[in-house]
């Protein structure tokens, strides 16, 4: 099974990734590592495949005289077009899980060719499951929170596979209710009024109701990779996106 995190920059895909890993393994898992972003300075776990192995974001913009932007851009370009070969490699690690980590700018990754081509070609390998991370230290009000709802429900539309939502750093939320605004719509609703005004009001309790069944369909859970909380959910959950008898597809 393939698990690819997908979050925005800073939201905490290497930490969760290393910090899964070492769950996994210490449950009996096995384990393989891939590191899917060229503009990584370092990984936090020991890559069994490393993109940065044929090509960096620092190397195409010295050969092709860009600047981080264009190269990252440039980059994921050829991540697009090197799919099939990578998807080859990537398929020959073998293990129980392949944990994927993807680059910081993930609107680069899920907006452009690369990401959808590479999320059908591990979908050929085996079961396929993106992580959305939202980062829990980043909501402030209800808008927040559908703001960062609606980005990985294009990120769903985008990449057709089932996608699980986590909040990361359940260590430092920045609200105390921040579970029960994901888990009561009527709460949210209420909150929306009560926070917001104006148009954003309007518009954000009307944008709502479209995030409404990507949050009824599935719990989102709350994870700590500093203090290893929610490990265990998160496995679960999985576990369960993935089965042949899912509802998350
Ligand atoms: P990019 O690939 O650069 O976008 O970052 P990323 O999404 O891989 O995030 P990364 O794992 O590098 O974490 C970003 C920052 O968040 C680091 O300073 C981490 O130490 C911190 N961080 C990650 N997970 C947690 C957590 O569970 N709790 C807290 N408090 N901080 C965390």
């Amino acid at each position: 099974m393939q698990v690819v995190f997908i979050g925005p920059a800073g939201s905490g895909k290497t930490t969760l990734v290393n910090k899964y890993g070492e769950w996994l393994s210490q449950n009996g898992r096995e384990v393989s590592f891939i590191n899917l972003d060229p503009g990584a300075d370092e990984t936090l776990y020991s890559p069994s495949f490393d993109v940065r192995g044929f090509f960096t974001v620092e190397e195409i913009m010295g050969r092709e005289g860009l600047g981080p932007n264009g190269a990252m851009m440039r980059a994921m370009d050829i991540l697009a077009e090197r799919s099939i070969e990578f998807y080859s490699q990537i398929s020959a690690l073998g293990g129980d899980y392949g944990l994927i980590d993807t680059p910081g700018q993930s609107e680069l990754f899920v907006f452009r060719s690369a990401g959808p081509k590479i999320m059908r070609s591990l979908s050929k390998i085996g079961r396929t499951i993106v992580v959305f991370l939202i980062d829990g230290q980043l909501v402030y009000s209800p808008s927040d929170l559908i703001a960062v709802f609606s980005l990985a429900a294009a990120c769903r539309l985008r990449l057709n596979v089932p996608l699980v939502h986590v909040v990361t750093k359940a260590d430092a939320l920045k609200r105390s209710d921040l579970e029960r605004l994901m888990q009561d719509p009527k709460y949210l609703g209420e909150k929306i009024v009560e926070e917001e005004a104006g148009l954003l009001q309007e518009y954000v309790l009307e944008h709502s109701k479209l995030i409404h069944p990507f949050l009824r369909r599935q719990r989102t859970l709350l994870v700590s990779a500093l203090s290893g909380t929610g490990l265990d959910l998160l496995d679960s959950l999985i576990l369960d996106a993935t089965c042949e008898c899912g509802d998350l597809r």
